[in-house]
């Protein structure tokens, strides 16, 4: 099978000439807006004048989304703060710099303010009024949000209803005190764990717990923000590993938190794979349906965060994958196990990780790796 390199979305804005509502609706809020299967840097992203959103921005139309969702990077000046805004489809918010606070409201009376820095997660209550401040009157904060302003805007296309709603969700957020405390509920679904809270401080340093079905000695935890019906997770896999390539539905933005890799993405029966490399910052949304495949060439445990279309209380049906995608193919699942991966797959990562000066550590796994058997712990039944 031939491997592609992907060149990155450069950031130069694409020409909108539509009568799509959503595309309209982006013209209207004069961000550019930024095409292309993945984004190397979003730190450094070029974005434009955003003028509601308190400084510059760029909305990100991603091809994997098959527009399903989005994202949008927003820059808010020092010492600025967005205009107050709502609207009936849900936002998932990633700081990547800088800190700040968020106020989120119903009603006046019932403000809630929290702060947060780099790496923290949250969400807004659906159609809930917020605006955000920049702490700091020297530094810029750039965010990243995931939105399903694609699918809710085009089957309602209708500005006072997506924009101008009084409707409270009121079994979302009630204004109650500490909604945004970083407090939640641990619980255990099939082989994963979810946390059900409102936010997150830290992506980087949040505890994972084991998912060895998934490979690469890895660690997940499953969040569910705001009782929203996107949901997201935090993934971790090991030194000299990669995980087992699966499939699911579109809209899955899985945003490099730490490390240095690549990503392989194909469709099933396709001759060609194409290459995504990454580092932090980076973000890929692998395709509906098509495998993908996350590859750690550096010399420290690599960890992303996936921001998705569904969650799992509010599950999307958006795809033709059945199955779980932690259980194999053969099993009619959506993973291809280690044993029945392409050796070429194998080959591409151990001559990227020689380049990096980390050891492959497949061995135990994968009879033809030239590397290292690894620690016991790095194993296909073993976590
Ligand atoms: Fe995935």
């Amino acid at each position: 099978m031939a491997t592609t390199d992907v060149q990155p979305a450069t950031g130069a804005p694409q020409e909108l000439v539509t009568t799509d509502f959503y595309d309209a609706w982006q013209l209207e809020e004069g961000a550019p807006v930024v095409s292309g299967f993945y984004i190397e840097d979003l730190n450094t992203l070029e974005l434009g004048a955003w003028e509601r959103k308190g400084g510059k921005g760029a909305f990100l139309n991603l091809e994997g989304t098959g527009g399903v969702n989005d994202a949008h990077i927003v820059e808010i000046s020092p010492g600025g703060s967005s205009e107050p805004e709502r609207h009936m489809y849900e936002e998932m918010v990633y700081v990547l710099s800088g800190r700040g606070s968020t106020s989120v409201w119903y009603q006046e009376g019932d403000k809630q303010t929290f702060e947060w820095g780099r790496g923290a997660l949250f969400a807004i209550p659906l159609n809930a009024w917020y605006q955000h401040h920049n702490g700091s009157g020297l530094e810029p904060v750039r965010y990243m949000a995931v939105t399903n302003a694609p699918t809710m805007l085009r089957i309602f296309h209708n500005h006072d209803f997506l924009f101008n709603n009084p409707f409270r969700f009121d079994d979302r957020f009630t204004g109650e005190k500490g909604y945004f405390n970083g407090e939640g509920t641990l619980y255990k679904q099939r082989n994963t764990h979810a946390w059900e809270t409102n936010f997150v401080p830290d992506t980087h340093s949040m505890q994972l717990h084991s998912w060895k079905e998934r490979g690469g000695g890895g660690s997940n935890i499953m969040l569910e923000l705001a009782h929203n019906s996107m949901g997201a997770h935090i993934s971790q896999f090991q030194i000299g590993t990669y995980k087992k390539a699966h499939r699911h539905g579109p809209g899955a933005h899985v945003v490099i938190l730490d490390g240095n890799g690549f990503s392989m993405l194909w469709r099933d029966g396709d001759d060609e794979m194409k290459k995504c490399d990454w580092r932090p910052g980076a973000v890929v949304v692998p395709p509906d349906n098509w495998f993908h495949q996350h590859f750690n060439t550096g010399t420290t445990p690599a960890r992303y965060l996936a921001l998705r279309y569904g969650g799992r209380r509010f599950r999307q049906t958006t795809s033709v994958t059945r199955g779980e995608t932690d259980v194999s193919v053969k099993l009619g699942g959506a993973q291809i196990e280690y044993e029945d991966e392409d050796r070429k797959i194998h080959e591409v990562f151990e001559s990227d990780i020689a380049k990096h000066g980390a050891v492959c550590r497949m061995k135990a796994i994968i009879p033809w790796c030239t590397g290292e058997v690894g620690p016991s712990h790095i194993s296909q039944s073993g976590d």
